[in-house]
């Protein structure tokens, strides 16, 4: 039997791309910078199997044009990238790989979070640039305590309760915003509970966790942004589009809320003009929470896990459009 076909988007960590090439007759893109949506199409066309990142986008148009293509196996947990309800009709099975990044990117929320409450990069600017002429002084770089402080979480999922675990170890009070209980966050850290507007009035940190979905787009826009205390700081690790960058350029620069850190953006990469980088009460970087290298090999293997049990004929581990498997039930497909 031949082995299945697949196109893989980039150079994977070697742990999954091995299993890959070990299991499939795979193509691989070798740039640094995505394929272009012309290339995906067009190696799409042949191939049993695509490995995406969330950088590739994956709809319609994709499915139409690969008429042996089964499934979607993607490195990342979010997938709002992939048109899932596409997907779905047209048979083909989509993966992705939650938990194994959850601790690392609660970390790097963690890092945005410290490095804006003590003023870390601005501080490191300062000293590199030479201004650091006056050896102590009580009012430099005054920042603000972050043990003791209120945090609010919007979206109490995996990620959500990871950076809770950690607000504990700082004794803060937990305040979370969820569409669902989430008892677990309740019972297990002491956080309460609130709807998204006494979250965001009553937090010094305020911390996005939930997926890009439409429900989820500018769920931070400028009228909640006016909730927030002036001496608040705002960080988004989940995806650039929960918050109206736009309303949040004019709520730092009118000084409504002390800073933001931010490693997503509305448009990645982010424009060098985008207006947010002039201001200094922001720490920013380039959608890099889950890169540490364990987590990123872990990552790999996942994708791998996920289409060697799919072609084995199992439920792939990481579905998350189940409904394609009444499309297309795997019997049908092995
Ligand atoms: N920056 C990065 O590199 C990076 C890395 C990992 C994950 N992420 C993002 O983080 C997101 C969360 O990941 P996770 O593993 O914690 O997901 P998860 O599914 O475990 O948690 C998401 C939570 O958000 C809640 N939610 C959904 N819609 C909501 C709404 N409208 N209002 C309030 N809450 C809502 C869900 O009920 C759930 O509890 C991912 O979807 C991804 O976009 C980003």
């Amino acid at each position: 039997m031949p082995k299945p076909r697949i196109y893989v988007t980039r150079m994977l960590p070697e742990r999954g791309l091995n299993v890959i090439k070990q299991h499939f007759d795979a193509e691989v893109w070798p740039e640094y910078a995505p394929p272009p949506k012309s290339t995906i199409i067009e190696k799409a066309r042949n191939c049993d199997a695509l490995a995406s990142l969330l950088s590739d986008k994956i709809d319609a148009e994709v499915f139409n044009a690969a008429p042996k293509l089964k499934i979607v196996s993607q490195l990342a947990v979010g997938f709002d990238n992939i048109d899932i309800p596409e997907a779905t009709k047209h048979g083909i099975y989509v993966t992705n790989t939650p938990e194994v990044l959850t601790d690392t990117t609660a970390d790097f929320a963690w890092a945005l979070l410290m490095a804006l409450a003590r003023r870390v990069v601005e501080a490191d600017r300062y000293v590199r640039g030479g201004q650091w002429k006056v050896a102590w002084h009580p009012a430099m770089f005054t920042g603000r305590d972050i043990y003791n402080a209120t945090i609010g979480i919007v979206g109490a999922g995996r990620i959500g309760y990871a950076v809770a675990k950690r607000a504990k170890g700082f004794n803060m009070k937990i305040l979370f915003y969820d569409v669902i209980p989430r008892p677990e966050m309740e019972k297990e850290l002491g956080a309460k509970k609130v709807d998204l507007d006494t979250l965001l009035r009553e937090s010094d940190f305020v911390t996005i966790h939930v997926p890009l979905m439409k429900e989820t787009h500018h769920l931070i826009n400028a009228d909640r942004l006016r909730l927030m205390k002036k001496t608040a700081y705002l960080i988004n690790n989940a995806r650039g589009p929960v918050i109206d960058e736009k309303a949040l350029y004019d709520a730092l620069k009118q000084g409504r809320i002390a800073g933001a850190g931010l490693d997503v953006f509305e448009q990645e990469s982010t424009p060098i003009d985008n207006p947010l980088l002039k201001l200094d009460n922001i720490v920013v970087a380039p959608h890099i929470s889950s890169a540490s290298l364990e987590t990123r090999s872990k990552m790999s293997e996942m994708v791998a896990d996920n289409l060697v049990a799919f072609f084995q004929g199992k439920q792939p581990p990481n579905l998350v459009n189940p409904d394609v498997m009444k499309v297309k039930p795997l019997s049908k497909l092995f």
